[in-house]
């Protein structure tokens, strides 16, 4: 996730080699998409080539990080996207790349929390504990509790600091992947052959993703509502997109490489190989334990195990994602709230936005807001619809920094830039090619969103930022 400007004032120590980066990006990539969304794409619309969908979103995102560490790269304070593009390009453009970022990581959050309720509750089912229908965010639920109150005790931990150090950090991580492997080496024993035909389910035809629910693609050209087969994989690539965001961090840290120019692209690429091969490992063993029409959407990894009866790997998948992705989630809500905090200190937002608690240092105001937000919609919006949301938010910002990247080698040749994208216009053009098709690729009621969610940002833009900015004054 990006990590605000606001820390890391003057030089920061360039003591970050390509291993440390790969490790970081590794850390930080992993969460709730592989332990979640692999089930509900498989299951809803690629099978097992769900597979194939996250290695076309992998190759996505390798481009716009190569853009991103540019963009990074040329502001020296460590900061997130919206730092670099006030600095590069001006209020407006980083107001709508900040405002951008904001649904990104707000819904992160909340996604991310939806994602660790579900296997909570995987968690308590091996211990035959039942949460009521009513609270346990399935269909049918009135709301999803556990989600909303950890976003709820997140708020706490971070009002009383909740800097992660690097210690626990490496102790989740390793959880995380310990995990992750756990499944790939013990599901392989419960494989069945028979599982992968097809392996590409054949298109068909559906209502359920008409009119709103389409991808806009699709309305674009006037294709028959569909999904499986090619377009399937597609919109599976669109959706798992999410499976790979935290990427932009390692790309933040130019400035603590010892050798940018080197350490850069093989840190970012480096980690998101990786993660491309954990992912395409995991989705082709669970969807060889399961057929994928019958994977479980709130938690598929522990689910494809206790359907095999292996209760003990249940459990300990289980009880791993729910320590490893607080993890993720807190980093999600710390991110944003420096976001946040660095567009009221530019004064485009409040400044109680910004206010730090004297006793713990923290933006206590400012957490406190997007408790209620990120609660809110942890509790009563569905999965799928945030995730697609943080997709597109993501997606434009990157397609954003990417078509900075080429305006910026115009009309700031001289720049300095501790890392220059390499291929460039090429690589530039593709990611900004790739990040639009993608989001073509989403839902029409997603760009709706996107479109309410941008208005809305102009609108407080030019009633309060545009009058408040420091810049202006
Ligand atoms: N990539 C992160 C996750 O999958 C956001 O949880």
């Amino acid at each position: 996730m990006a990590e605000a400007a606001g820390e890391g004032e003057g030089r920061l120590r360039r003591d970050m080699s390509a291993l440390d980066l790969t490790i970081l990006g590794v850390g930080v990539i992993v969460g709730t998409g592989i332990f979640v969304l692999t089930g509900t794409v498989a299951r809803n619309l690629a099978g097992p080539a769900a597979a194939l969908s996250f290695v076309i979103a992998g190759a996505v995102c390798g481009c716009a990080a190569l853009c991103y560490a540019e963009f990074a790269s040329t502001v020296p304070v460590a900061g997130s996207a919206y730092s670099f593009s006030y600095s590069t390009l001006g209020e407006l453009p980083a107001w709508i790349i900040g405002w951008a970022l904001t649904l990104e990581l707000t819904l992160a959050t909340a996604v991310v929390s939806v994602g660790w309720a579900g296997y909570l509750q995987a968690m308590l089912a091996e211990a035959h504990l039942h949460l009521p229908d009513a609270i346990a965010g399935g269909d049918g639920s009135v709301l999803n509790l556990p989600a909303a109150l950890l976003v709820l005790a997140l708020c706490g931990v971070l009002m009383v600091g909740g800097k992660l150090s690097k210690g626990v950090t490496n102790v989740l991580v390793a959880i995380k992947l310990g995990i992750v492997l756990l499944v790939i080496v013990a599901g392989l024993f419960y494989v069945s052959r028979s599982n992968y035909h097809p392996f590409i389910p054949p298109a068909q035809h559906t209502d359920s993703s008409r009119g709103l629910r389409a991808p806009l693609l699709e309305v674009l050209t006037g294709t028959a509502p569909s999904t499986f087969g090619v377009a399937g994989i597609l919109s599976a690539a669109a959706m798992v997109f999410f499976a790979y965001i935290g990427f932009d961090l390692v790309a933040t840290t130019a400035e603590e490489t010892r050798n940018p120019q080197r350490d850069m692209p093989i840190g970012i690429i480096g980690s998101l190989a990786i993660v491309t091969v954990l992912y395409v490992a995991v989705t082709l063993v669970v969807t060889g334990m399961q057929h994928y029409s019958r994977l479980s959407v709130a938690a598929p990894l522990a689910d494809a195990f206790t359907a095999k009866g292996a209760h003990g790997f249940a459990t300990v998948i289980s009880v791993g994602a729910v320590i490893g992705l607080i993890a993720v989630s807190l980093i999600c809500y710390r991110s944003q709230s420096r976001v946040l905090m660095a567009m009221a200190r530019d004064g485009l937002l409040p400044a109680a936005l910004a206010r730090l608690d004297p006793r713990f240092g923290t933006p206590r105001f400012g957490l406190a807001v997007l408790a209620v937000v990120m609660g809110g919609l942890a509790a009563f919006v569905k999965f799928t619809v945030l995730a697609e949301l943080v997709n597109i938010g993501t997606l434009f910002a990157f397609a954003a920094v990417s078509a900075a990247v080429l305006v910026l080698r115009r009309t700031a040749p001289d720049l300095p830039r501790a890392f220059r994208t390499p291929m460039v216009p090429a690589i530039p053009l593709v990611s900004l090619a790739a990040c639009v098709y993608l989001m073509l690729n989403l839902q029409v009621v997603t760009w709706i969103g996107l479109g309410i969610w941008t208005a809305a940002g102009l609108v407080i833009y030019l009633a309060y930022g545009r009058r408040h900015s420091h810049l202006a004054r």
